[in-house]
């Protein structure tokens, strides 16, 4: 493969729809290839915009502002990174010629829980635990009657565990339909599925370059409130429950098509593996592959784009726990011991511009022997991390001083060579 240098005519571009801290960590690998970087968020200093080559702000729901900058930009390849894009605008450019990543079809069926579960339970024969869709309390309550309690009720589009909740009785419909329904995002349409009783549930890499197929070590995760807050690498897995796990994972892949990591969610219960749902894109609780192996799933996520080969080692087992802020605060400061900084732990910072009670601000990494001590170790750990933040509009008012100050500086400079 050739590798062009960015920012010429003839340089390889790959446009970042959405630049979070997963996107971050994407454009980071995308550069260390030579590719020029193009991030783009909704809201400016975006975790990518920080280390890319150029950023934007768009609305990304708005199929006219997405379509203008891609045919502005005229990216050799668009990674949707979050979920909240124009899918009208991503048809559209697949249909000029532009290459999605994965492809847009496959992002249509990973964004809508309808989709997604329909492709794998009804088309694809995959086990999952039973559900039914709803659009009325009325509907709501006939499903959770009849698929049985506790069930769990989320709207088809959410994530994070937005609008999610879990139902032990018809008592709780009522709550669960307000809480769905107050949910940012389309909650026109609601999921009940069936609880499953899992014994432990794992997010399994898969990468596909358009030759191969490989998947990463499974990763194991704790989910609080519909989001992950600790994970590791590997989790151990019957030799049964794996090689289902892969063949899962293999055929639904291979449905969605396209290049790319897909992060596959299953929950395992015994030898039993059901799929529960999966993202075309690197997966937050993959965050730990920063740590285990030679190429993180950012790193192969890129080579996957670009048709590279996908061989890597696995360095150690791994543990990855999320920091979230506790404060507001459009000056954040974290604060993190020194021991955090350790032969066998580190921590990243995404350097999002502003925080919010429960918003994920840095992952705290670390290895160990064997994953169960790595992850002892980060739950250990995450707590020498904390919001170092007072609510200070006077800082910020100082900083903008200082950068008055500093283009005071470049002013005098440019009148000394410039004479202006
Ligand atoms: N049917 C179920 N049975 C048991 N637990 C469930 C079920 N559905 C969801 N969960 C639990 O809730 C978590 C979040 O669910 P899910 O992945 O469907 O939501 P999400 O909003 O897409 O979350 P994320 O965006 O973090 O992946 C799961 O990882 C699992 O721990
Ligand atoms: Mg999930």
């Amino acid at each position: 493969m050739h590798f062009p240098a960015p920012l010429k005519s003839n340089s390889l571009k790959m446009m970042l729809l959405g630049s979070g801290e997963l996107g971050k960590e994407v454009a980071i690998e995308a550069q260390r290839l030579g590719v020029e970087v193009i991030a783009v968020d909704r809201y400016q200093n975006a975790p990518a915009h920080q280390v890319a080559h150029e950023a934007h702000v768009i609305d990304m729901q708005n199929s006219d502002e997405v379509l203008d900058l891609i045919r502005r930009v005229k990216p050799d390849y668009i990674l949707p990174e979050i979920e909240a894009i124009s899918i009208e605008a991503l048809f559209t450019a697949e249909k000029e010629g532009f290459v999605v990543i994965p492809n847009a079809e496959a992002v249509n069926k990973t964004m809508n829980r309808k989709n997604i579960r329909k492709f794998a339970a009804e088309e694809l024969g995959l086990k999952t635990s039973p559900y039914r869709f709803v659009s009325s309390f009325e509907d709501l309550e006939a499903a959770a009657e009849a698929i049985g309690y506790p069930c769990v009720i989320k709207p088809v589009m959410s994530s994070s565990g937005h609008g999610q909740s879990v139902a032990k009785s018809r008592d709780d419909l009522q709550s669960s339909w307000e809480m769905a329904k107050e949910a940012r995002g389309d909650a026109s349409e609601l999921i009940v599925e069936g609880f499953v009783d899992f014994d432990y549930e794992i997010t399994l890499l898969t990468v596909r370059n358009g030759k191969d197929t490989i998947f990463c070590e499974p990763i194991g995760h704790e989910q609080k409130d519909g989001d992950y807050i600790f994970s590791w690498q590997p989790a151990f897995m019957s030799p049964a429950a794996k090689q289902s796990a892969e063949e899962i994972a293999k055929k639904v892949t291979d449905g969605l098509g396209g290049r790319g990591v897909f992060g596959v969610e299953l929950f395992v219960k015994g030898d039993e593996v059901y799929f529960s749902e999966v993202s075309p894109r690197p997966h937050d609780t993959g965050m730990v592959t920063l740590i285990t192996q030679s190429q993180s799933e950012f790193a192969l996520h890129v080579r996957a784009v670009l048709g590279l080969p996908l061989e890597f080692s696995f360095f150690t087992p791994g543990a990855s726990a999320a920091y979230k802020a506790k404060k507001e605060s459009v000056t954040p400061v974290l604060h993190a011991e020194d021991a955090v900084f350790a032969s066998d732990s580190y921590l990243r910072v995404f350097g999002k511009p502003e925080s919010h009670e429960g918003r994920r601000m840095a992952v705290l990494l670390t290895m160990a022997a064997s994953e169960s001590e790595a992850l002892k170790k980060a739950k250990e750990r995450i707590g020498y991390v904390d919001d170092f933040s007072n609510v200070t509009k006077v800082v910020e008012t100082e900083r903008i001083e200082e950068s008055e100050d500093e283009s005071c500086v470049i002013k005098k400079v440019f009148k000394f060579i410039f004479g202006k």
